[in-house]
């Protein structure tokens, strides 16, 4: 949060993405100064609709792998900047691997120059497809480092490893947030991530792909949730040793997320299923035991709850799907949203 009376000027790599917006508008909210550094490569000018006319927001066109001179003193980095679903860094997975290492450099340099607070968007990719059950931060992970989503996982330990080197070395105060699956309004409709895919098809009336036989299981994080957690990291005092794991640690089924996907949206869509992709990780639940006791956080947002607000926000965004399914308002009345 801003000092009375004096605020701070945070910096959001990767503002205009998904995550990246939202924590524009909460660090505005908040009373900061923000300015959101992005490339465009999967982020959206529809994104910053909400804050692209605030008096403290600006918005800077760059790529973090150069290196990055703004001009203005900068209190907060937040580096969000990476495409984050599977076919968008898979795209071009050597820029992917820059953006996480190089990316990441340039902003730890620059928080080094600025004495800037850095927080680091790492993810539940660190850990692959792991062997411990649910994932704690101590666990150093399965990955398979030459497969097709090394460009990722590796690379965002490589970025989690040059975060901690900057620590010890005294260059720079950083924090690690591990960020497990997170939802909600302003996902890319067509993005491959599994909760839009499958709201987007049922929409739509189109099958719904399950990949494998669906008993494989996500977490998923209500973004309004997992904005106050890096909130939270980013201000705590003093800064926790290692990372933190956010995420929602209830558990379900690729399976369940789809027949509820269907409940809520009346849709009579069927399921289709396919081959599961390489190095698609069969369990993945967050421990947030870290979170709870550094942080004094955990999610508050039902999943039946934040799905509503996200069909919400696809029925209204995809012209296309107006009138696929019956609307179910009598579930948004009952959570009481307008
Ligand atoms: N959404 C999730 O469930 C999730 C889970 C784990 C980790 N994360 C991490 O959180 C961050 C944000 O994820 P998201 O879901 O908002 O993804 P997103 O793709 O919607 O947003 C990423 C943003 O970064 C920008 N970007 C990418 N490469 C860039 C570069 N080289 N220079 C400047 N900008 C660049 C994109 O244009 C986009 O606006 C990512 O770092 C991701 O790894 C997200």
């Amino acid at each position: 949060m801003a000092r009375p009376g004096k605020p701070r000027t945070a910096m959001v790599a990767g503002g205009a993405g998904f995550l990246g917006s939202h924590l524009c508008e909460m660090l505005l909210d908040r009373g900061n100064h923000v300015l959101c550094v992005d490339s465009f490569i999967t982020g959206n000018e529809d994104n910053l609709y909400p804050v692209k006319d605030h008096p403290r927001f600006s918005l800077l066109k760059h790529d973090v792998c150069e290196p990055i001179r703004p001009d203005r003193p900068i209190d907060r980095i937040h580096n969000l900047a990476c495409a984050a679903s599977p076919p968008h860094y898979q795209a071009d997975p050597v820029h992917t691997m820059r953006t996480c290492v190089l990316g990441t450099l340039n902003l730890l340099e620059l928080a080094e120059r600025c004495g800037a607070r850095f927080l680091q968007a790492s993810t539940s990719e660190v850990y692959g497809d792991p062997d411990l059950h649910p994932q704690e931060e101590a666990y150093t992970g399965s990955v398979n480092c030459t497969g097709p989503r090394a460009c990722y996982d590796e690379g965002k330990r490589a970025a989690e490893a040059m975060c901690f080197d900057f620590l010890r070395s005294g260059r720079a105060d950083i924090r690690v947030a591990r960020i497990f699956n997170t939802y909600g309004p302003r996902m890319h409709p067509h993005d491959g991530r599994v909760v839009s895919n499958l709201i987007v098809q049922a929409l739509k009336g189109e099958p719904l792909t399950i990949y494998g036989d669906g008993s494989q299981t996500r977490s998923f994080c209500y973004v309004a949730d997992l904005i106050d957690g890096l909130c939270r990291l980013m201000e705590v005092d003093p800064p926790p040793s290692g990372p933190v794991n956010l995420g929602n640690p209830d558990e379900f089924t690729v399976l369940e997320l789809a027949e509820l996907i269907l409940d809520m949206t009346g849709s009579s869509s069927k399921i289709r299923f396919m081959p599961l992709p390489v190095d698609d990780p069969r369990r993945r639940r967050p421990d947030i035991g870290r979170a709870r006791n550094l942080l004094h956080w955990q999610p508050k947002t039902p999943l039946r709850q934040g799905l509503a607000m996200t069909v919400r926000h696809f029925r209204r965004s995809l012209p296309d799907v107006k009138n696929a399914g019956p609307e179910r308002r009598d579930l948004a009345t009952s959570l009481g949203l307008p």
